[in-house]
């Protein structure tokens, strides 16, 4: 073992795409030393780029497993299981596994690590890009309230982290995984009635991205119930009214409840190796 294991919480991350990058520059950025982070990708020219640019440390999978306390591993589904054969030796029961994987179970990865591995399964969104993510928080059968706020801590450096029972992370997917899906749906129906309405498509889009963010901030903000806030725009006989009753009229919120119960129902089946 390296002379550099002594020091320090060490953090590694085990595929570094997206959301791994994402997270690194969260932490980074939340005070994190650089020397103190260890990055690995499937492409060694990946690990190097981020190592520059940050400079953070780049890894093999087996140097990152031995030296780091944490790691964070945030490679596709699909490259989880080669990952694991990879890493598994390496990994003593004294390092917490943190892993971001969509749809994984905790349990598949205890079977795969050494007896009593403390595992976190996290499920975060993209506006984890822009700081401003939501990310699910489960523990596995061994991790202990400091495993799961050392996950709290990272996460909370790109956003909000929230920690519910493994069995509710199919339905925080449906909610907060591919939440975001459906407001930038929402937006492009929205811009095309503006373009039905004679805006040009920009006057379109700037006004209706507006009016997401500032009801996006009145509803973090305020602390007010939807429902007032909709009421506070919603005068007798006025405009609002007029299209609600369409709203109403089409089933719009039957045809949420249904989405999102679907999208429920399809992440369930993949956690169980559906395809
Ligand atoms: N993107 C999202 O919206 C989102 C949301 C929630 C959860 N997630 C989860 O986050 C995870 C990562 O998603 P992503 O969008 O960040 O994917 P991504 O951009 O494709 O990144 C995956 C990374 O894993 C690396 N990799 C693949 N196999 C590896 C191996 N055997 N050893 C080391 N590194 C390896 C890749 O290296 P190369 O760059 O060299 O190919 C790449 O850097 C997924 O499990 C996904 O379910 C994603």
């Amino acid at each position: 073992m390296g002379a550099s294991a002594a020091h320090g919480q060490k953090i590694a991350f085990l595929g570094t795409g997206k959301i791994g990058e994402a997270l690194l520059s969260g932490l980074l950025r939340a005070g994190k030393d650089p020397a103190d982070v260890l990055v690995t990708a499937r492409r060694p020219e990946r690990a190097a780029e981020l190592a520059a640019r940050y400079g953070v440390v780049a890894a093999s999978n087996a140097e990152a497993a031995k030296l780091a306390d944490t790691l964070i591993l945030a490679v596709k589904p699909q490259d989880m299981g080669t990952l694991l054969e990879e890493l598994a030796p390496h990994v003593g029961a004294d390092r917490l596994v943190i892993s971001a994987a969509a749809g994984i179970p905790t349990a598949w990865f205890e079977e795969r690590l050494a007896a009593g591995t403390p595992v976190v399964r996290v499920m975060p969104n993209t506006p984890v890009l822009v700081d401003e993510g939501m990310s699910v928080i489960s523990g596995g059968s061994h991790a202990t309230e400091e495993h799961l706020e050392r996950a709290e801590e990272i996460f909370s450096s790109v956003g909000k982290a929230l920690r519910l029972p493994e069995a509710q992370q199919d339905a925080a997917t449906a909610l907060s995984g591919s939440g975001p899906a459906y407001f930038y749906f929402l937006v492009e129906a929205m811009t095309d009635a503006g373009i039905l309405l004679g805006l040009p498509r920009q006057v379109a889009h700037d006004l209706i991205v507006q009016s997401a963010i500032g009801a996006s901030v009145m509803l973090r903000d305020s602390g007010e119930h939807p429902v007032k806030l909709r009421e506070a725009v919603t005068s007798p006989a006025g405009t609002t009214i007029a299209a609600i009753r369409e709203l109403e009229n089409h089933g719009v919120r039957a045809a949420l409840l249904g989405a999102l119960e679907a999208a429920r129902d399809r992440s369930r089946e993949l956690a169980s190796g559906g395809r």
